[in-house]
């Protein structure tokens, strides 16, 4: 073996020019490990070019692959396959590729990106003991990080991006010596960040954008060389984080902080990117902030933020983007900001600013606002204004507005006041729905969460229709319009003079109630809009003639034209039935419908004794919550009634005697069992209709998971069975078995659901190589050959 050291660059991170000296008769076995790894990476071309006499220390085929050495060890391995990297074959086998790799025990810098690989990241990694650099971007890397890296005491830069690595990070991350760049972008971690985090002295770049982390971030006040914290699209919050003063990229947006501003932040005198877009970051906007000396983009567009701006503010020179939008600024814009620069950015829409330019609130707007997410001087008062909202549900709600505002204290005192208090004066059928409501009011208020805002898509907004609009649209309420019968009153479909469809109920009251009465129900009904959901469209009251008082209440939905999920999954037509990404997108769907029922609006909406047929199918096939737990009715209020708008004669309407104010404990885990049979009967294929049957699919399910994946294969309905993967079955029938334990606690949240469901469905998309989704539009007939054979 030579040991000529003709070359002995100092290794410094990141560059990769080694040189190397007489390897012409270098004949290690670490020759034919390289040759073995090209052949396993599926890298025919490379691996023919190389021989038993290659050079192969001096061998770069062009950028995508590179080898380097010294003394003739290899040092440095680099493979970038070509994006979109498809998956590597069923037989590829992580583990043995990992057990050829570690024989190449001088690798110092490993870059293995874009290349297909796939699989648990094995622990044995860690025999690689002088690693200082791992490169593994863009690949199907899935399970957790094994805490044997925390054996890697060499390593320096660690970059797992855009794979599907999740789970808790290891604690053992922490303690090693020199980390200075963990990049874990684009992952589908779930968890909290370990607290061992704030011990990685070495620190310079951390990035965790993109995965599901949440909680508070660990006090990174001792990293004192942190310069980059890129923590954006996860859950993180509700605290601003504790951070060094050298940092240079803060980027906390998307996230669930809610706290305010810190104001030592105005002497992070290096800091250049500030991003805390999108949170619910409340409190004044700091403008000094705009003056830091090294500042070039500032976005705090989409959060609560509060205060005045002044014409005579100062500004960085440099300061190249700033976004204040969506907040409840007032005061007028900093001369130092208007530029008419082109390569300046200056956004400021939906505050209340003093200007006449990109789209200004009045001022009373922000004001408001800002009263009702908490930004006044008295806390204590405030304190009592939420507990008592809390307590009393939708009234309560109502209630803490009338604290907190003073204004609606009169239609607090109709809806409360005995049932002898005389009728509100003549009032017509089609009053305006765009005035006299508390409606603005309550949309003003934290409420509304973002969720609710962003969920409403491609619907007209709400409003008040008219009888006269209802009878056209439906013949007169014509026979041939009606859809079906409930115990709370009829279905029609009608068609609008615009064309669109809409299904109305029609619901007849009894007892003699004025529209006020029912004011806080439409106030709910508003809110219950989203892309998951059969959402209203709006309603219109009937009202009696002599004393003014409700007749009928209609309510408008939007039409949903194809049925319902059963329909298509278990219905019995052999040509509907739903291909298993379709499956697990209409899963997806029905859980984020669940998650906007409990989360997105205030108070949640719960025990909505969901069924498969209560999911219905538009012509998208996305898949919307038909049938919620729907407070109206009732002059009695203690009755709640779920009633079920909309699509194809499902008119179930059903009554849950519990109230939706006051929630019991485990009262979303009720949904989430609901939810684990739909799921039963989408991977199955069968109805399930009692609960003995559940068991016993139960049963079968909890085999299967520990089968190999033939076996599970075998339980799964069989007209998608060649076209699932097994990890993505897998991780279907885990989460189904979950949410039916009998222990409601036992069950996950609906967020766990959600993110199991996710995650299936990237490893699914991510096997079929990103082929045309032929998901969207038509179904795939069960006929149609799988895509990938194996
Ligand atoms: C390369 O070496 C291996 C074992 O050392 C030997 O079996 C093989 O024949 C050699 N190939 C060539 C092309 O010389
Ligand atoms: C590098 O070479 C390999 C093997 O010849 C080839 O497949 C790949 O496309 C090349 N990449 C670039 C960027 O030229
Ligand atoms: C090269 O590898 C061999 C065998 O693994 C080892 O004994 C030797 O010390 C390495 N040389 C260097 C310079 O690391
Ligand atoms: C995997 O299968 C392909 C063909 O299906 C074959 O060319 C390749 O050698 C196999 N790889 C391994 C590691 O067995
Ligand atoms: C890791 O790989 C990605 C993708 O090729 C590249 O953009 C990045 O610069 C690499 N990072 C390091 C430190 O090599
Ligand atoms: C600021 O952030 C928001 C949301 O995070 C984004 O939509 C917007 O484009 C950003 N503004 C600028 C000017 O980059
Ligand atoms: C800017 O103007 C406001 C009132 O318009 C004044 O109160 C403040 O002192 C001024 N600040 C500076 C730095 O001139
Ligand atoms: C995170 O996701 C994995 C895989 O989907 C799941 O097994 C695990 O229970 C989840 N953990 C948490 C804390 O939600």
């Amino acid at each position: 073996m030579a040991k000529r050291s003709l070359c002995s660059l100092p290794l410094v991170l990141a560059v990769i020019i080694f040189s190397v000296c007489d390897s012409e008769q270098h004949q290690s076995s670490e020759a034919l490990t390289l040759m073995r790894i090209t052949r396993l990476l599926n890298f025919p071309t490379v691996s023919k070019s190389l021989n038993n006499y290659t050079d192969f220390c001096n061998f770069e085929v062009n950028s995508s692959f590179a080898v380097s050495c010294y003394e003739g060890n290899i040092t440095q391995l680099h493979i970038i396959g070509e994006k979109p990297a498809p998956l590597l074959p069923r037989n590829f086998s992580i583990d043995s590729f990992v057990t050829t790799l570690v024989k190449l025990p001088s690798l110092k810098v490993l870059t293995l990106v874009s290349l297909g690989l796939w699989g648990n990241l094995p622990g044995k990694i860690a025999r690689l003991s002088s690693l200082e650099i791992l490169n593994v971007t863009s690949n199907f890397l899935y399970g957790t990080i094994p805490p044997e890296i925390s054996s890697l005491t060499s390593l320096q830069t660690l970059i797992l991006d855009d794979n599907m690595f999740s789970g808790l990070l290891p604690e053992g991350l922490g303690s090693l010596p020199v980390l200075s760049v963990l990049s874990l972008k684009k992952n589908l971690f779930n968890s909290s960040l370990p607290s061992s985090l704030s011990e990685l002295e070495s620190l310079r770049l951390l990035g965790l954008s993109h995965n599901h982390f949440y909680g508070e971030l660990p006090d990174f006040s001792r990293l004192t060389n942190l310069q980059v914290l890129e923590v954006g699209d996860n859950a993180f919050g509700p605290q601003f984080p504790k951070l060094g003063k050298k940092l240079v990229t803060l980027v906390l947006r998307k996230n669930k902080f809610r706290s305010s501003i810190p104001a030592e932040l105005s002497s992070y005198y290096q800091l250049q990117c500030l991003d805390v877009s999108s949170n619910m970051f409340v409190g004044p906007f700091p403008p000094s902030l705009l003056s830091l000396p090294s500042i070039t983009y500032l976005n705090f567009s989409g959060n609560k933020f509060t205060g005045m701006l002044f014409e005579n503010s100062s500004c960085n020179a440099e300061l190249k983007v700033v976004d204040l939008s969506s907040n409840l600024l007032t005061g007028s814009l900093p001369k130092c900001l208007e530029s008419d620069s082109k390569n300046k950015v200056f956004l400021y829409a939906s505050n209340c600013l003093a200007t006449s330019n990109q789209n200004q609130h009045p001022l009373p707007f922000c004001h408001n606002e800002a009263l009702a997410v908490g930004i006044v001087s008295d806390r204590s008062k405030r304190k009592q204004a939420s507990k008592a909202a809390l307590a009393l549900g939708i009234i309560g709600a109502l209630f803490g507005c009338v604290l907190l505002f003073g204004v609606i204290f009169f239609v607090y005192r109709r809806m409360n006041a005995n049932k002898t208090t005389k009728k509100s004066p003549t009032r017509s059928v089609t009053e305006n729905a765009s005035s006299g409501y508390t409606s603005k009011l309550l949309s003003d208020a934290r409420y509304i969460s973002q969720t609710m805002k962003s969920g409403a898509l491609g619907l007209p907004g709400y409003r008040t229709f008219s009888l006269e609009e209802l009878e056209d649209a439906t013949q007169n309420f014509d026979t041939s319009t009606f859809m079906g019968e409930g115990s709370h009153g009829q279905m029609y479909r009608g068609q609008l003079k615009d064309g669109s469809f809409v299904a109305i109920r029609c619901l007849k009251m009894k007892g003699s109630h004025s529209t006020e009465n029912f004011m806080h129900h439409i106030e709910l009904i508003m809110k219950l809009r989203h892309r998951h959901l059969v959402s209203a469209l709006g309603h219109c009251f009937e009202c009696y003639l002599d004393d003014s008082s409700v007749s009928r209440i209609f309510l408008v939905f939007e039409y949903v034209p194809n049925g319902t999920l059963r329909s298509w999954i278990s219905g019995g037509h052999p040509r509907r039935s739903l291909a298993w990404t379709q499956r697990i997108a209409a899963a997806i769907g029905t859980a984020k419908g669940i998650q906007f029922l409990h989360t997105g609006i205030m108070p949640g909406v719960f025990s909505n004794n969901l069924k498969i047929t209560d999911i219905l199918l538009d012509q998208n096939f996305v898949a919307k919550i038909s049938s919620y737990n729907l407070p109206l009715l009732e002059e009695n209020m203690e009755q709640i009634c779920s009633s079920s708008p909309g699509g194809h004669g499902v008119s179930s309407s059903r009554c849950v005697t519990s109230s939706t104010g006051a929630r019991k404990k485990d009262d979303d885990r009720t949904d989430v069992h609901d939810f684990g049979v739909i799921l039963l009967e989408m991977i199955k294929g069968r109805q399930v209709k009692y609960e003995a049957q559940i068991e016993a699919l139960e049963d079968q399910l909890q085999v299967a998971l520990t089968a190999d994946d033939e076996a599970r294969r075998s339980v799964v309905d069989p007209r998608v069975k060649q076209t699932c993967l097994d990890q993505s079955v897998k991780t279907m029938m885990e989460i189904c078995l979950r949410c039916l334990r009998k222990d409601p606690s036992e069950r996950p949240s609906i967020e766990d659901v959600l993110w199991n469901l996710q995650y299936a469905e990237q490893v699914q998309d991510a096997w079929q190589g990103g082929e045309s989704q032929s998901s969207e539009g038509s179904p795939v007939s069960p006929s149609q050959p799988p895509r990938l054979t194996f």
